[in-house]
C-alpha cells in the first residue's frame, strides 16, 4: 500500500466513503464509517497534503422508488429531503466533505454512460433473457427482498426473498411456497426479460493480480481469493421499468442497476468539486494517474469494492483504486444494534443530547486498520470520555489557566522551563502520525493518552497551587503553568483529527490560528492567550439513558418506514439490517387468543417435531399443526387444554392446511408445556 510518511512531497489524494442510500436516517452505525474517513482526512490535510473528501447520497433502485410512491411524493423529492436530512447530521458530527453530491446528478448519467459504452464498445457486455418473478398487478418485476411466502424448509409464514429467519434456511425466492409480492400482495408470475450483464469473467487475470497486490487488507484479499476459487460470474448490471435511476443508452425501458452507477458517483461528486474549484480532474481519474485513491467502506459491500469496481474504472480506461480500506460493523453492548433494546440510535437522536465529539472519540479510541467489528459499550462510552478527555486532557489546561489569566496578566512566560519534556511530547508526532496514517486510531489516542498522564503528572508534582503561597516562586508558578498550557496544546494538535470542535475551542482559547502538523515544534513563549471557557462537560448518565429512550419511543412512530424491504436488494445494507423487532400496541390487539381443547392428537407422517391436533374451539373445531412432538405423547394431550390465535390466517402445510397455531412456553425440546384442564377456563374463552 502505497504510504509516504515522512515524504516532503505532498501527495494528491481522493478519498471517499460509501454513499448512504437516500430513503433512510444516518444512525450510529454508519457513522463508524464516516468518523474514521473523516479522522483520517483531516489527518492529511494538517499534514499539508491536497486531500479531497467526496460522498453523495445514493439515490437510486427500487427500495427508493417504492418508498416515495408510499409517501405519495415524487423520488426527486424523497432524495432531496434526505439529502438535506444527511448533510446535516454529518455537519453536526463535524465530518466535513469537500463535495456531498446525489448519484441523481448531470455529472453521474454522464459517467454512467462513458462507463458502459466503454465498456460495451470493448465487448464486456452481454445480453440474455433471463426469467424472474413478476408483479402481474403492478406490472413490475420483483427483486427477492419483495417476494414472501413460507420458507421451503420449515414452513415458517411470512419468509422474505432468499433467505428464513426462523429456521437460517437459504433457498432461492421461486422456491417459497404460496408466495406473494410484497408490494401489491398479489401472486408472481415468471416473466421473461432481456438483461445485460457485465463480463466479469473477461477480468479474472487482472483482478487476481490487483486483488493480491497491496490494494485490500490481508484479510479481505484472502477472502477474494476464495470468490476467485467459486468462480467469477457475469453480473446482472440492468433493471426492468419501472425503476428510478438512468436509462440505458439506447435501451428503452432498460435501466442501470443502482449498484452500476452508485460507485461511479464517487468520480461524479469529484467531477462537480473540480468544476467549482478549478481542480484537474484528469490527474486524479486517467488510467496512469499519479494521486491516491482510497474508499472507506464496510466489510458488507468488499465484493462491489474489491471486484465489479476494479474491473470495471479498467475496462473503461480509468484508473484503479490506491486501496480499498474496509471496516467492520458496530455492535452495542455487544449485541447488534436493536430497536426494541434502544439501540438503534439514529445521529439526530443521539446529537438531541450528547456531544457528537463523544462519540467520535470513542470511535477512534477502538478503532483499528483491520475490518473486525467495533462494540459501543455506553457504560464504557461514559467512563472513557470522561477519564480520559474531561480528567486528563481538559483538567490540564483548566488547572494552568486560572493563574496566568489571575497572575500573569493572561500571558505565557518567556521560558519554556522544561525544553526535555516538551520535547518528549514533540518526539510522539512521528509516532503518532504513522498510526494516523496507517488508520491505527486506537493506537494513535494511547500514545496521545500516555503523554496526557505526563502532563498531570508534571502538574502533580509542581503543585502551582501551592508554589503560588510561597513568597518568591511567582517566576516558577509562571512557568509550570505556561508549559503545562503548551503541553495541553500539543496534546489537542494530536487530537485534532479526532475532536475539530474541542480544538477549535482550544485554538481561541490559546490565541492561536494555525493547526498544521508542522506547528507542533514550536511552543508558545511571551504569548498573550484568551479566556480559558470550559472546553466540554462531562457525560451525563442521564443523557445516555436518555437517548436510549428516545430510540425506543421512535420505534414506535415507525410504521413500516424500515422493513425489511426498504434496502436495495441483492446486498446487505451498510450497517445492521434492522428487522422490527417490535409491534405495536394495536398489532398486539388484533391477535384472538382463545381457549381451545385439544380433542385430537396426532403424528404426523414423516414429520420430526409435528403434531396434528384437531381443536375444540367451543363448538368450532380446528385443526392445527404443532412443533411441540419433542415434548408430548399425542395421547398425554388429549383432553388437554391450550391457548390459540384464533385468527391466524389458515396457512398451507406439507402435511395439510393449519387453521392457527398454539402458544406453548418452555426453552424447547421436551420442556414445553401447554396449559393443563383447569375448572375456569372453558374452551372459545378470549384470553385477556
Ligand atoms: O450499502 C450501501 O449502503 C450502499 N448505498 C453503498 C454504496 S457505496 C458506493 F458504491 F457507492
Ligand atoms: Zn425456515
Amino acid at each position: 500500500m502505497a504510504t509516504q510518511v515522512g515524504s516532503n512531497n505532498k501527495r494528491k489524494i481522493l478519498v471517499t466513503s460509501a454513499l448512504p442510500y437516500a430513503n433512510g436516517s444516518i444512525h450510529l452505525g454508519h457513522l463508524v464509517e464516516y468518523i474514521q474517513t473523516d479522522i483520517w482526512v483531516r489527518f492529511q490535510k494538517m499534514q499539508g497534503n491536497e486531500c479531497y473528501y467526496v460522498c453523495a447520497d445514493d439515490a437510486h433502485g427500487t427500495p427508493i422508488m417504492l418508498r416515495a410512491q408510499a409517501e405519495g411524493i415524487s423520488p426527486e423529492q424523497l432524495i432531496h429531503d434526505t439529502s438535506i436530512e444527511h448533510q446535516a447530521d454529518f455537519k453536526d458530527f463535524s465530518v466535513k466533505f469537500d463535495n456531498y453530491y446525489s448519484t441523481h446528478s448531470n455529472e453521474n448519467r454522464f459517467f454512467a454512460e462513458t462507463i458502459y459504452n466503454r465498456l460495451n464498445d470493448a465487448g464486456h457486455i452481454s445480453k440474455r433473457v433471463i426469467s424472474q418473478a413478476y408483479d402481474p398487478e403492478k406490472e413490475m418485476f420483483l427483486p427477492d427482498r419483495f417476494i414472501k411466502g413460507e420458507c421451503p424448509k420449515c414452513g415458517a409464514a411470512d419468509q422474505y426473498g432468499d433467505n428464513c429467519e426462523a429456521c437460517g434456511a437459504t433457498y432461492s425466492p421461486t422456491e417459497l411456497k404460496n408466495a406473494v409480492s410484497a408490494v401489491s400482495g398479489a401472486k408472481p408470475i415468471e416473466k421473461d426479460s432481456e438483461h445485460y450483464f457485465f463480463k466479469l469473467p473477461d477480468f479474472e487475470s487482472m483482478l487476481k493480480q490487483w486483488t493480491a497486490s497491496g490494494h485490500l487488507q490481508d484479510e479481505v484479499s484472502n477472502k477474494l481469493q476464495e470468490w476467485f476459487e467459486s468462480g467469477l460470474q457475469e453480473w446482472d448490471i440492468s433493471r426492468d421499468a419501472p425503476y428510478f435511476g438512468f436509462e440505458i443508452p439506447n435501451s428503452r425501458g432498460k435501466f442501470f442497476y443502482v449498484w452500476l452507477d452508485a460507485p461511479i458517483g464517487y468520480i461524479a461528486s469529484f467531477k462537480n468539486l473540480c468544476d467549482k474549484q478549478g481542480i484537474d480532474f484528469d490527474a486524479f481519474w486517467e488510467s496512469d494517474s499519479q494521486t491516491e485513491l482510497y474508499h472507506f467502506i464496510g466489510k458488507d459491500i468488499i465484493y462491489f469494492h474489491g471486484l465489479f469496481w476494479p474491473a470495471i474504472l479498467h475496462g473503461a480506461g480509468f484508473r484503479t483504486p490506491t486501496a480499498i480500506f474496509s471496516h467492520g460493523f458496530l455492535t452495542v453492548d455487544g449485541q447488534k444494534m436493536s430497536k426494541s433494546r434502544g439501540t438503534f440510535i439514529k445521529a439526530r437522536t443521539y446529537l438531541d443530547e450528547l456531544n457528537p465529539e463523544y462519540l467520535r472519540y470513542y470511535y477512534a479510541a477502538k478503532l483499528g486498520s483491520g475490518v473486525t467489528d467495533l462494540d459501543l459499550n455506553l457504560e464504557d462510552f461514559r467512563l472513557r470520555v470522561n477519564s480520559d478527555l474531561v480528567g486528563k486532557v481538559v483538567n490540564i489546561a483548566s488547572r494552568c489557566a486560572g493563574f496566568i489569566k489571575k497572575k500573569f496578566n493572561s500571558t505565557l512566560s518567556d521560558n519554556l522551563s522544561e525544553a526535555e519534556l516538551f520535547n518528549q511530547f514533540v518526539q510522539a508526532a512521528d509516532p503518532i502520525s504513522e498510526h494516523y496514517e496507517k488508520r491505527e486510531f486506537s493506537k494513535a489516542v494511547r500514545e496521545i493518552m500516555a503523554l496526557a498522564d505526563l502532563a498531570n503528572q508534571y502538574i502533580d508534582e509542581k503543585k502551582p497551587w501551592q508554589m503560588i503561597k510561597e513568597e518568591g516562586r511567582e517566576q516558577e508558578v509562571h512557568d509550570v503553568c505556561s508549559m503545562g498550557l503548551n503541553l495541553f496544546r500539543v496534546l489537542i494538535l494530536y487530537l485534532s483529527p479526532v475532536l475539530p470542535v474541542m480544538a477549535e475551542k482550544s485554538c481561541d482559547f490559546l490565541n492561536m490560528k494555525n493547526v498544521s502538523w508542522d506547528d507542533i515544534k514550536t511552543p508558545l513563549t511571551g504569548h498573550k492567550i484568551n479566556k480559558f471557557k470550559p472546553l466540554m462537560m462531562r457525560v451525563e448518565e442521564d443523557k445516555v439513558q436518555a437517548v436510549i429512550e428516545a430510540s425506543k419511543e421512535e420505534l414506535k412512530l415507525i410504521e413500516d418506514k424500515e422493513s425489511s424491504t426498504s434496502k436495495e436488494p441483492s446486498t446487505s445494507p451498510l450497517q445492521t439490517d434492522p428487522i422490527s423487532e417490535m409491534i405495536n400496541f394495536d398489532d398486539f390487539a388484533k391477535i384472538d387468543l382463545r381457549i381451545a381443547k385439544i380433542i385430537k392428537a396426532e403424528h404426523v407422517e414423516k414429520a420430526d417435531k409435528l403434531l396434528q391436533l384437531t381443536l375444540d374451539l367451543g363448538g368450532e373445531t380446528r385443526n392445527v399443526f404443532a412443533g411441540i412432538k419433542s415434548a408430548y405423547k399425542p395421547e398425554d394431550l388429549e383432553g388437554k387444554l391450550t391457548v390459540m390465535v384464533a385468527n391466524l390466517a389458515p396457512r398451507k402445510m406439507r402435511f395439510g392446511v393449519s387453521e392457527g397455531m398454539v402458544l406453548a412456553a418452555g426453552p424447547g425440546g421436551e420442556d414445553l408445556w401447554i396449559l393443563n384442564p383447569d375448572d375456569g377456563a372453558q374452551p372459545g374463552m378470549k384470553v385477556k
